[in-house]
């Protein structure tokens, strides 16, 4: 039975990047004093630079990762690691660098990849989080069409990690950083829609007035796979963590306060 995932109303991105990194390191310490694992599920973009930089702050003040495991959520096509827009870079840029994370647990799709290993390879990136007990916490964002990860409008609900073309509207709002939007690259690596509602709890970061109008929607019951964010009305614990501008449209889901 869908339920809506629950809006929490930030003043900023900052104060909502905060409140994010003390959940996620609550959970991280918490798991630390009983000898147990956390498996993270990681996102891209501009929105958790903050977040990651609250992360590495933690850290600095004692807080130590050693027992984290990381998945992220996608990966460009084509692209070689070291490239500056790949998504290997900008986790090893913003967090992995900085953080004590043994290497061989964080986990990033790999963008080079033969065509002909690709298949074998998404199957293999699911069985890794099988095997690591399933992702505890997935931080996603969400593209102005919807997407989460790499998951375009018309996303199937049932899919695992797979290949996927990206949207026009993605390709637009990636060609900045590109140069021009003839070096996007057209294709990615991403978890699924499944992969993501299979993960235990999930929280969506969404900053900024561009991110009004598509907020709005993925709050508004139903579900489409035009929208892939509202396929998170499916999930029974999922918050948005959004910051005021973010969160202009909702006020009359939210009512007074
Ligand atoms: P952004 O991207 O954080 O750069 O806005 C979010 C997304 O496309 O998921």
């Amino acid at each position: 039975m869908a339920s809506l995932p629950s809006p929490h109303l930030f003043p900023s991105a900052e104060a909502a990047s905060k409140a994010l990194a003390s959940e996620i390191g609550e959970l991280v310490a918490s798991r630390a004093a009983t000898g147990q694992p956390v498996v993270l599920g990681l996102a891209t973009g501009s929105t958790p630079i903050g977040l990651y930089a609250e992360l590495v702050r933690l850290h600095r003040n004692g807080l130590s990762f050693a027992n984290v495991t990381t998945f992220n959520l996608d990966e460009y096509l084509g692209l070689p690691r070291d490239h500056k827009e790949s998504y290997w870079h900008f986790m090893h840029d913003h967090l992995f660098d900085h953080l004590d994370i043994p290497r061989e647990k964080i986990h990033i799709p790999d963008g080079s990849i033969p065509e002909e290993d690709l298949p074998n390879y998404c199957s293999e990136y699911e069985n890794a989080i099988a095997r690591s007990g399933g992702i505890d916490l997935q931080v996603l964002g969400i593209g102005r069409n919807g997407h989460i990860g790499f998951n375009e409008p018309g996303a199937s609900s049932e899919s695992y990690t797979h290949v996927t073309t990206l949207n026009e509207i993605t390709i637009a709002d990636a060609a900045d950083s590109f140069g021009s939007p003839q070096n996007v690259p057209v294709r990615a690596i991403t978890m699924g829609v499944r992969t993501i509602l299979e993960a235990r709890r999930v929280v969506l970061l969404a900053f900024g007035k561009s991110k009004a109008g598509i907020i709005r929607r993925a709050l508004t019951p139903g579900v489409t796979s035009e929208v892939p964010a509202t396929y998170l009305q499916l999930h029974q614990d999922v918050s948005f963590f959004v910051d005021e501008e973010a969160g202009s449209g909702l006020r009359e889901q939210l009512g007074p306060e």
